[in-house]
């Protein structure tokens, strides 16, 4: 690594705009009550935020299915709102990042509706279209969200591919025309003053030569063939181009989300020479609770701590001085960290949110925050598959209760509560009004019921809460250069309980310990002797005794 560069040192923030704040009484968050929520979060001290999309679609997948990349959906407001809320957030030196949802788009996008006229159609080549074999689908592909990654089309008696709902036919990168018109709408966006892209499933773009059946698919099981079909040979060749054509000319951020990399692939598309991306989502740490039994992601697993810093460790040190890692517990797929690797109780609720958050913050990268996380935000059990609304989650049930019968109803619930997509999207908690002060109507999803206790407003009246620990291991960040630039060494990586880890700088060392367990453990780590004491999670410091989810940090001048 050279120079810092901004984006290295900044924090990210996730809007996920359907559950942030609604500003006129529909149930839905919008753009207004996103420019509504901007000092906020410049209290918090991010430096960018990231919007899911809010581009016109028709909400198959929550907007990642869209009809028109130019377009507001008019749930969530205007451009006119758009350009307002920049403008805002620029003036309170908020960057903006937009997704970028562009491996498939809406079957509602006119590219799509005028592919499925014909043939011959100037179209039809800007998606993936394959004859019958034998009668049946091309390969044996699974869609992300259950089922036949292939859809037939009777009219011109051919097959498209979606590697997700049916309703998200994959784009076809190889056309030239395709990837000008992509890079084109891009620019339109960075014209808007928009200052960057998180892009939805880059690295299938480019899909496995041949498109040969996939080993892993087995009768009976849920799957996928995402992973299968990935980094295919054209990717790089076209995220160059992309990056030349567009990404080079402007000082922006891009991060790209990359399921199934390994830290080999995540050089290649993120290496400091290879003019590509700035950085990757891995999804490694995140898969560690997918089921052992072909059910997919749905289990209710708990993660073994030494597996977990195994995967974060070797992403720390792989990708030293190569290429930057971006860090992340939550986001809109995955279920709330706190619930899932600390402990969601009355009594640790709190303690092991910061310990979690001390834990990622003090690594190499860029931490991302997902909305709710800075409160200590949980999972939630609706008791009735019907108050879903996240169509994996409701694919999954189908698929595997009532269609397969491999789970029963109860066990899948239990699943759902640990693993659904809707534990993230819940709305968020703002105060302990009607609705968490989300919504004067109806809430599209319900509002978790812990709201009376977990909320922005106390969170402000009490200087211990989770908020201003995150306040401060933001501002942390900016002022010590060593937690952007030190190298990462793991301490102890078979320790079941306690994450320790150093960061080693020129003249100076951090040294980051958690303890991920609600019993007390007794640690000794010797490093040099002046030390002090930079955060922690309890009022004083009880030396080599660790008290339940106790985190502590250390700097060691030299
Ligand atoms: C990404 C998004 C997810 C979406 C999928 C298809 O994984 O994060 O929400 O369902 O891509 O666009
Ligand atoms: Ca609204």
């Amino acid at each position: 690594m050279t120079q810092t560069k901004w984006w290295q040192k900044a924090v990210v923030y996730q809007i996920y705009p359907r559950s942030f704040q609604d500003s006129n009484g529909d149930g839905i968050g919008d753009i207004p009550g996103i420019i509504q929520r901007l000092p906020y979060l410049k209290k918090l001290g991010v430096q960018v935020i990231w919007l899911s999309p809010i581009y016109q679609s028709p909400n198959d997948d929550n907007g990642y299915d869209i009809s028109d990349y130019q377009k507001i959906l008019p749930e969530f407001g205007t451009i006119a709102d758009v350009r307002e809320m920049l403008l805002v957030a620029h003036e309170l030196g908020l960057k903006v990042m937009m997704d970028l949802v562009v491996n498939h788009t809406s079957d509602e996008h006119y590219w799509f509706q005028k592919s499925c006229q014909s043939k011959t159609n100037a179209y039809r080549d800007y998606y993936i279209w394959r004859d019958p074999v034998n009668g049946h689908a091309p390969n044996n592909w699974l869609s992300d969200f259950g089922g036949s990654a292939w859809e037939y089309d009777a009219k011109t008696a051919q097959y498209y591919l979606h590697l997700f709902s049916k309703k998200q036919p994959d784009l076809n990168w190889d056309n030239p025309k395709l990837r000008q018109e992509i890079y084109t709408m891009m620019q339109w966006w960075l014209n808007q003053g928009v200052d960057g892209f998180r892009m939805d499933v880059i690295n299938l773009i480019s899909k496995r030569s041949g498109m040969p059946n996939d080993p892993e698919v087995a009768d009976g099981n849920h799957g996928s063939s995402m992973v299968f079909s990935a980094n295919g040979p054209n990717v790089h060749q076209y995220l160059q181009e992309m990056n030349q054509q567009v990404l080079s000319k402007h000082n922006i951020i891009t991060v790209g989300e990359t399921p199934g990399v390994t830290t080999n692939d995540a050089v290649k598309y993120a290496g400091f020479d290879r003019h590509e991306l700035q950085m990757v989502f891995q999804f490694e740490h995140t898969e560690l609770d997918s089921s052992h039994e072909g059910l997919g992601k749905w289990s209710n697993e708990r993660v073994n701590l030494v597996d977990l810093k195994r995967i974060l460790s070797k992403w720390q040190t792989n990708l030293y001085g190569q290429a930057w890692n971006s860090l992340y517990w939550n986001n809109h797929d995955r279920p709330r960290v706190v619930s899932r690797f600390g402990n969601d109780s009355e009594v640790y609720r709190v303690q092991s949110a910061k310990m979690l958050a001390a834990t990622l913050h003090f690594m190499q990268g860029t931490p991302y925050i997902y909305q709710g996380e800075e409160i200590g935000m949980t999972n939630i059990t609706l008791s009735s598959i019907d108050q879903y609304q996240d169509i994996d989650t409701l694919n999954a049930y189908d698929d595997l209760v009532s269609q397969k019968k491999r789970v029963t109803p109860e066990q899948m619930m239990a699943y759902i509560h640990h693993s659904s997509r809707d534990n993230a999207r819940t709305p968020m908690q703002w105060d302990n009004t009607k609705n968490a002060g989300f919504t004067t109507g109806s809430p599209w999803l319900p509002v978790n019921s812990n709201y009376q206790t977990i909320n922005v407003s106390d969170t402000f009246s009490d200087r211990e809460s989770i908020f201003y620990f995150y306040k401060k291991l933001i501002a942390l960040r900016q002022q010590l250069p060593i937690i952007t630039t030190g190298r990462y060494e793991v301490l102890d990586l078979e320790d079941e309980f306690v994450y320790a880890y150093r960061r080693i700088g020129k003249n100076s060392q951090l040294l980051v310990i958690s303890n991920f367990s609600d019993q007390p453990q007794i640690r000794h780590y010797n490093f040099g002797t002046i030390t002090s004491l930079i955060i922690g999670n309890y009022k004083d410091d009880a030396g080599d005794i660790l008290r339940a989810y106790e985190t502590k940090v250390y700097l060691i001048e030299m």
